[in-house]
């Protein structure tokens, strides 16, 4: 009897496991990349406020949110993006089929982020007028990406 229970337990053990995976394999990369995409938005609005004078310009505050999505961009890869895991395939997921379609448009999406964060870094941290100019290059660089890549929400 006690071996019997033993036996149930561990193939549903097992069933339970393979069934998650089987569901959704994907789950924790799309978590990932949300996270990485929501804390880049978190670092943006920082700024916003201060170019939309909601919030006083702070260059050190500013320098620093520009510096956090340097940093996040430069993670961003083919990594948090593998094949399968696109919109109404994976869970959550509102990532288009294009952007395995079109790889390397996407990689250079990536690039030109990487670019418009690093020159976004020295208009923020220099001062309130060059953080406002500078906030169409980096904002530009998000929605090029987006547009092409991107599910809109409904
Ligand atoms: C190279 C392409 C690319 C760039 C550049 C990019 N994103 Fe994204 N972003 C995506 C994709 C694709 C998704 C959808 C991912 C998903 O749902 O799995 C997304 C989703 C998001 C989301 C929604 C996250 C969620 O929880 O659903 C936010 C917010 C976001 N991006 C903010 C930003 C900001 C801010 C920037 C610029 C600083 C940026 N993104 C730059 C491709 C990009």
């Amino acid at each position: 009897m006690r071996l019997v229970l033993m036996i149930v337990a561990a193939g549903a053990a097992l069933a339970s496991g393979a069934f998650a995976e089987d569901e959704d394999p994907f789950a924790d990369t799309v978590e990932i990349r949300h996270g990485l995409m929501l804390q880049m938005a978190s670092e943006l609005g920082k700024v916003g406020a201060m170019a939309k004078e909601e919030a006083p310009y702070d260059a050190a505050v500013a320098g620093k949110a520009a510096a956090n999505i340097v940093a996040i961009a430069s993670v961003l890869s083919m990594d948090q993006f593998p094949a399968g895991s696109e919109y109404q395939k994976a869970t959550d997921s509102f990532a288009l089929p294009a952007i395995w379609e079109k790889q390397d448009d996407f990689l250079t999406k990536i690039a030109d982020l990487n670019t418009a964060a690093a020159a976004f870094q020295t208009a923020a941290s220099t001062d309130l007028a060059s953080l406002k100019t500078g906030m169409e290059g980096i904002g530009g660089a998000c929605a090029a990406c987006h547009k092409a890549y991107r599910q809109p929400e409904e």
